[in-house]
Formats: C-alpha cells, structure tokens, sequence
C-alpha cells in the first residue's frame, strides 16, 4: 500500500429540486459576477438554465452567458470565455451541463488567473497557479468532473485531445439532481454509465499497493452502476437508479477508489481521448470499444485483479485456471456492454480508421502520455497500436 493525499473539497448537494439552492450556494463561495456557462442547449431546452437565471435574478446576482461546449469541448471556445470574463469582471463560473461544459469551464477559470495561453497547461508546457473559482450544477452523470481536479479539452488545430489535472479547478460545489438526468437520451445514459465504471476501473487494474478497503468500495460501486445500468435501460426514469449511478459517478472519479494504489492504469482513457479528439465520439462509447482489446492485451501481466474483477464484480464462476477466469470476466464485462448497447469494439463505434491512422492514433497517444504509460502493463507506441488493430 502506498500514501496518498485525498482531497475532495467540493460542497455536494444533492436531491430533488437542489438546483434552487444555487444562489445561496454562489454567495457562500463569494461568487458576485458569474458566467454561467453551459454546452448545446439541452438546458434551455429542458428549462434548468431560465430556473437558474430566475433564482439569480431574485438574488441580485448578475452575470453573464456563455453557451456551447460541444462534447469534447473546443479550445476555441475557452478563449472567447477567458476574454468574456476578462472583460465583464468576472469572479466565478458557474457551468450548468455535463463534462464537456464542466471542463470548458475550468479551462477558462485557468486562462483568466494565470498569463499566457492556457493551452500551455494542456501542452505539459507549464503548470498553472490558480484557477477562477467555479460551481457546478450537474445534467449528465458520467466524468465525475463535478468533483475531480481534472479539465480535458480539444484543441482544434490538429485535433489534439488532452486533459490537465490540478486541484485548483476541483468545483466549490456541486448540485446534484438525479431528476435533471432524466432527459437524457438511453445512449448518454450509457455512455456515462460506462465512463463512471472505467474510472473506477482504472484504478481497479493496478499493479501497484491496493489496499482492501480500496478494492471493496470499488467492486461495490462497479456491482452498483452494472445493477442501475440495466434498470435505467428499461426504466429512465427511475429516481432511486438515476441517484445511484448519480453519486457513483462522483465518487468513481474523486479519487476515493484510487486511495492506496499507485495512481491507476489510465490507458484505456488515454486510447480513447485520440478517438475522441479525432471522430468526436462520445467519450463513454469510445472507452467500451477500446476496453476489451486493452484489456486482452494487458490481463496476463495483471492476473490477480482480472481474477477478482471476475469473481466479486462480473459473478463469474470460481472455476477452471486463473486466466479462464479471468477471460470471462473480461467477455461477460462485454455482454453487459452489449446489453446496454455500447459498442466493443470500433467499427460497433462506427469509425473505421486507415492503417495509416491507426499509426497516427498511436504515435500522438504514445507523445500525450510522453513515451509509455500503464499499470497492469506499461504501454509503449508499439502495445497501443496493436491495441487500436485488435479493436478493429
Ligand atoms: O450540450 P448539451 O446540449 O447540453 O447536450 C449534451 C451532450 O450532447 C447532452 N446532455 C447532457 N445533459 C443532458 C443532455 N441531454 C439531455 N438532457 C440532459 N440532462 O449529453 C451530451 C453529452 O454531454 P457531455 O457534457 O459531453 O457529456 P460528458 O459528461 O460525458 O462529458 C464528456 C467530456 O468529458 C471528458 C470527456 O473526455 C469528454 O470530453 N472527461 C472529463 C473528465 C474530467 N474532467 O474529470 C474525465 C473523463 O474521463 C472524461 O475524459
Ligand atoms: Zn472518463
């Protein structure tokens, strides 16, 4: 078992009808000018962002609007943020949406306290200092973003996807209605179920000090998501399963399921972010397209795991060898993918790359995770294009 810090500063509130909390919760954390900051329109659309504006303006809060984070948010986006709250004197962001928006917003929250282009952060280039503090009311429950200290954005040029990690951009608070998920559509769902359980995952498949208490929270919230999943695909609107996988995916990704390990595998995400930078896919579809081929790769250098993983998360007989297992953890993970209609591999993605692609994917991935990267097996350029093949 190793050390750790754990931080998780983030205010959560969750429930029914929170999102009325919201000025309240913007005052507390010194918020006086805001941008509010959303993605395509599903808040105008399901009415959340006129609530919110509502409460704002009964407060006496004023603010300014930013809307259009696309999933895999642009940077060009970010740079109008930062200059729209440069200009309007801005103190605090409030992003009202999933990831995508959360993310953009930290990415500005970034570029307004710290000189210089905020890329550069993204680039390895330099460290940030600061971050505009920023509060959340959360639509989609996926990637965690809510509470993690991490930001990924596409860079347009070159469609470059990258993600920059401090704990200056963990969010003052997070409001957390199951309700607001309901609208979603059964493949958002899914994408976000699947998200929730690869960042658990990640850290699950580790080579490095797990520590039993770890490992029981993790299996737990694994079996937890795997039960709702499946209720939610025949029932969206459940309020219990929504909430479940709702504070799963909080917890999936503030790092209590990482506490004592060696910080985690990640290359199933790191496969997925060239995917995502380059199709634009929905990032949860492209983690079940890539997780099969990682994880036939990788299972042998990392068997101990995949047997438990089998055993306590998938119910896999405690029969034949280890790898026999181990393999139908792995293909029974794939079925329940498949019963919530995610893809396994890519073509079930619906991208169909060049050979010449598949080189060019591997060769940025193996320069974004500078050189290799891995815990139940560390990956080279070489070991990630012959996964990239393998999920063909
Ligand atoms: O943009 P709008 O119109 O809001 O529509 C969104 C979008 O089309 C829609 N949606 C969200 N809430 C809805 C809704 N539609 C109807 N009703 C609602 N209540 O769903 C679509 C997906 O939204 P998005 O925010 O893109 O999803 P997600 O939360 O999965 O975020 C994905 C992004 O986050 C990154 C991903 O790579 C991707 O760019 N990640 C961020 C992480 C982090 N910051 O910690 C970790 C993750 O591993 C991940 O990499
Ligand atoms: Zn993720």
């Amino acid at each position: 078992m190793f050390g750790f810090n754990y931080y998780t500063p983030t205010k959560v509130v969750f429930g029914k009808n929170t999102e009325s909390k919201v000025a309240e919760l913007v005052k507390e954390f010194g918020g006086t000018k805001l941008l509010i900051h959303y993605g395509g329109g599903s808040v105008v659309r399901s009415g959340l962002l006129k609530r919110v504006t509502d409460t704002l303006d009964a407060a006496g809060i004023s603010y300014v609007m930013l809307g259009g984070a696309v999933p895999n948010p642009h940077l060009g986006l970010v740079y109008e943020g930062i200059d729209l709250c440069k200009k309007e004197n801005v103190d605090f962001i409030l992003a009202v949406g999933g990831g995508s928006a959360i993310d953009s917003a930290k990415a500005i929250g970034y570029g307004v306290v710290n000189e210089g282009d905020v890329w550069d952060f993204y680039d390895y280039k330099r460290k940030a200092t600061g971050c505009l503090p920023l509060g959340v009311i959360l639509t989609i429950a996926a990637t965690g973003s809510e509470m993690s200290d991490s930001s990924v954005i596409t860079k347009e040029e070159g469609l470059v996807k990258r993600g920059y990690s401090s704990n200056y951009c963990r969010p003052k608070f997070a409001i957390m209605n199951p309700e607001l998920t309901m609208t979603l559509p059964d493949y958002q769902t899914a994408c976000g179920c699947t998200d929730i359980m690869m960042h658990t995952m990640e850290r699950y498949f580790t080579n490095g000090g797990n520590m039993e208490i770890t490992d029981a929270l993790a299996e737990g919230l694994l079996r937890t998501v795997k039960k709702n999943a499946l209720i939610l695909a025949e029932d969206p609107n459940n309020y219990d399963a929504r909430a479940e996988v709702m504070w799963a995916g909080s917890l999936a990704h503030n790092g209590i399921t990482g506490c004592g390990n060696d910080g985690g595998d990640w290359m199933t995400h790191k496969l997925e972010h060239e995917l995502g930078g380059l199709y634009d896919v929905a990032h949860g579809a492209g983690l079940a397209a890539i997780w099969g081929s990682w994880a036939r790769y990788v299972y042998k250098d990392c068997l101990p795991r995949f047997k438990k993983f089998a055993l306590n998360v998938m119910d896999v007989r405690d029969e034949g060898t280890d790898e026999e297992i181990a393999l139908c953890g792995i293909e029974a993970m794939e079925d329940f993918y498949r019963t919530i209609k995610m893809p396994t591999n890519l073509r079930e993605l619906g991208v169909n790359p060049t050979e010449e692609e598949l080189v060019t994917m591997a060769k940025k991935c193996a320069i974004g995770v500078g050189g290799e990267m891995g815990s139940a097996k560390v990956l080279n350029e070489e070991a990630m294009l012959a996964i990239y093949r393998a999920s063909m």
